[in-house]
Order: C-alpha cells, then sequence, then structure tokens
C-alpha cells in the first residue's frame, strides 16, 4: 500500500475534461488546406532513410498534399530536392515515385527542357531561338530544403529553411543514440493507404485505450498495453508498482520475447551496439509531427511516414531497417518482424477508419479527451495553435 499522504495526482493524466478538435477538421475540405499550408508545408517532412537513396542520380518523388517534389542524390553524392514541376509549363519531371536518373540533366518528358540536377539551372530548351527577354538564369528548379539527420532524410518546402535537430522532434530522441541509424540498411518497404485523416492516424498512435480489443497481440507482446496505458506513471496509483518488476506494471516486453516479431524471438541478431538498458526496455519511440515516427527495437528499426492524400486519405510507407549482418544472415528471417508490425498498422489502420466515418455524424461537433489521452492533447495543442 502506498503512503496515504503521497500526492496521488501526480500521474500522467488530463486533470479535467478536454473537447476534442472540432470533428469537421477531420473532412471539411477548407480545413484541410489550411492544415497543409500551416504545418505540412511548415514542417520538415520525412522522405526516406539515405540507404534507399544510396547512389548517384537515385531519385525519390512525393506528393505532400497537392506539391509534388523530387529528392535526388546528384553525380557528387549531395542531396537535392525541387518542386517536380518543369519552368516551362509546370509538367511534372519525373513521373515515377522512384528511379534512377539516366544521366545529370533532368529532362521534362514533355517539351524536353533540360536541368542540371545538382543546383537545379535550366540548361536548355528545345526552341530555334530564345525570345527577346529570355534568359535561362530566370527559369531554374524552384528549391526545396534537404537535409539528412543520423540517415533519416527529410525536406521542407521553405527553400530557406535549415534542419535544427534539437527541434526536430517532439521530445529528444535520446533512446536512439545507440542504435546506428546511419549504418542501416532498408530490409522491407510497405505502402497502404488509410481511408483517414491524417490527424486521426497521429491520436490513434498516441493512445492505447484502444489496445485491448484492437491489438490482442500486442498486448500479449507489451502487457503494459494491457492496461489501456502507454507508460507506468499513466495512473494514479503508480507508486504501489515502484520496482515492481512484472512488465505489465515496468513496461517493457513480456518474459522470454525479445523484440517486435510474430513468435516474439530477435533470432540471436541483436543491434550490437544496444546497450542493456536498451535491450531491456524493449521498444522506444520518436514522433516528428505531422509526418513520421521512428521505431526502435532490439535487433531492427521501423520508420513509418504518413502523407495526406486528402481530407479523408493518408498513403502510410514502413521502412524496416537492419544491421547489414542481419539482412546477410542466411538463417534471418526477416518476415517475422515485418508480419508482426504489419499486423499491427493493419489493425491500427481499421480503428481509423472506423474512427473517420463516424466524425461525420451531424451532432457530433467534437469528441472529448479522457485522462489517459494527454497525448492526444499535445498533438490537438500543437495543430490548433497553427491553424487558428
Ligand atoms: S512543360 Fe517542360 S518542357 Fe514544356
Ligand atoms: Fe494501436
Amino acid at each position: 500500500m502506498s503512503d496515504a499522504s503521497t500526492d496521488r495526482r501526480d500521474h500522467n493524466a488530463l486533470p479535467e475534461v478536454v473537447p476534442g478538435l472540432p470533428a469537421r477538421w477531420y473532412h471539411d475540405a477548407g480545413h484541410y488546406e489550411r492544415e497543409l499550408r500551416a504545418l505540412w508545408q511548415r514542417n520538415w517532412i520525412y522522405i526516406c532513410h539515405e540507404a534507399a537513396l544510396a547512389q548517384p542520380l537515385d531519385y525519390r518523388t512525393v506528393e505532400i498534399g497537392d506539391q509534388n517534389i523530387l529528392v535526388l542524390r546528384d553525380a557528387e553524392g549531395e542531396l537535392r530536392a525541387f518542386h517536380n514541376a518543369c519552368r516551362h509549363r509546370g509538367s511534372l519531371l519525373c513521373k515515377q515515385a522512384q528511379g534512377r536518373l539516366g544521366s545529370k540533366a533532368l529532362v521534362c518528358p514533355y517539351h524536353q527542357w533540360s536541368y542540371a540536377a545538382s543546383d537545379g539551372r535550366l540548361l536548355r530548351t528545345t526552341s530555334f531561338t530564345a525570345p527577346k527577354g529570355f534568359d535561362k538564369a530566370d527559369y531554374p528548379l524552384f528549391r526545396v530544403a534537404v537535409a539528412a539527420w543520423r540517415g533519416c532524410v527529410f525536406v521542407h518546402l521553405d527553400a530557406t529553411a535549415e534542419l535544427d535537430p534539437t527541434s526536430l522532434f517532439q521530445r529528444p530522441p535520446d533512446n536512439f543514440v545507440n542504435f546506428p541509424l546511419e549504418d542501416l540498411r532498408v530490409g522491407f518497404t510497405w505502402t497502404t493507404d488509410i481511408a483517414c485523416n491524417w490527424k486521426a492516424f497521429w491520436e490513434n498512435f498516441n493512445e492505447c485505450l484502444h489496445c485491448p480489443n484492437v491489438h490482442p497481440e500486442l498486448t500479449k507482446l507489451v502487457p503494459l498495453y494491457s492496461r489501456r496505458i502507454v507508460n507506468p506513471l499513466d495512473v494514479p496509483d503508480w507508486r504501489d508498482h515502484v520496482g515492481d518488476n512484472d512488465p505489465k506494471y515496468r513496461g517493457g516486453l513480456a518474459a522470454g520475447r525479445e523484440t517486435w516479431s510474430s513468435d516474439g524471438s530477435a533470432q540471436g541478431r541483436f543491434i550490437e551496439s544496444l546497450t542493456a538498458e536498451d535491450l531491456e526496455r524493449g521498444h522506444t519511440y520518436a514522433s516528428a509531427w505531422p509526418s513520421v515516427f521512428l521505431g526502435g527495437y532490439p535487433d531492427h528499426v521501423r520508420i513509418v511516414r504518413l502523407l495526406p492524400k486528402g481530407p479523408e486519405q493518408i498513403e502510410l510507407t514502413a521502412e524496416w531497417l537492419f544491421p547489414a549482418a542481419t539482412l546477410e544472415a542466411p538463417d534471418y528471417d526477416l518476415g517475422k518482424v515485418v508480419d508482426f508490425g504489419k499486423l499491427v498498422m493493419q489493425q491500427d489502420a481499421e480503428a481509423c477508419e472506423l474512427n473517420q466515418r463516424g466524425l461525420h455524424a451531424a451532432p457530433l461537433d467534437a469528441g472529448v479527451l479522457m485522462p489517459e489521452e494527454y497525448l492526444l492533447k499535445r498533438f490537438q495543442d500543437w495543430v490548433r495553435t497553427a491553424v487558428v
């Protein structure tokens, strides 16, 4: 029993009722446009791990709302990013989601203006003569800021933005210090569409009230989640269990489980640089709103990116990253890790889609946040501050 004089209110919880965001913010087209401008065009947006842009002239295109962005590694190995739009009459330059340029020049597929991949300057038009007053120097590609943090490539639609690692994530990603993020290789990539507003994804990610019913397999792996909380300090009587080694109270993975995989086994392939404390933690997360979270596990890292495709649609892309030695080991079955991650994400996707459909109820002005949803309040405050 705890000391009766202990202040039992100092747990993580919302002390009073908090209304959620207006329900129409999850489907109104005009509001969606406001959020694109206020949030998606004013924050660093994750593209992919550097290992997916490893070779000179490798490129990726992404659509951040209605903005199509081209990210590439130039012939000298530098990352570059531009709006994927020709300065002649606006055609897309690269149609594919990814590929490798055939030369150092980007050639528009429409009338074949060409640009230097290194800095976007216009090299050549296809007209017989240059009209009076036309100067090629006036028509470079529109630049986008691009930077890598520990092997993770981000872009910012403000070309003058500078990446500040101290403010990239919502909380400092200290638990990732021992993960060799820069050196990992992409073992598997999976993309799916989810019929929900992008905020519904983040709200679902930030609470575990849904865990026992939505994620029966996950709550067996992470017993704390069976209590519908994400942190041992989320309940008023947390002091009663200080020092309790039961993962149901201290967090971490269930006894005998080593990682997020379908049988809980890491197959003997732990990330070597992790400490005993890292392994004991079992899993850790870092979010860079609005586009990405990193999940760190004893044998792999999962990076999940979302992009808005409309007021009620997102595209989710997960990259599973491993040490090269793990991927090269003939006995390592990465399917166990991928299958488990997919299962959890598909369960969440279904919950988000149900949530989305119900948000259209005409009498519903807004939902309500319960005490355990304190992280949702942080997220919703961040949205409100930007758009109101
Ligand atoms: S639109 Fe690109 S060359 Fe005409
Ligand atoms: Fe979930």
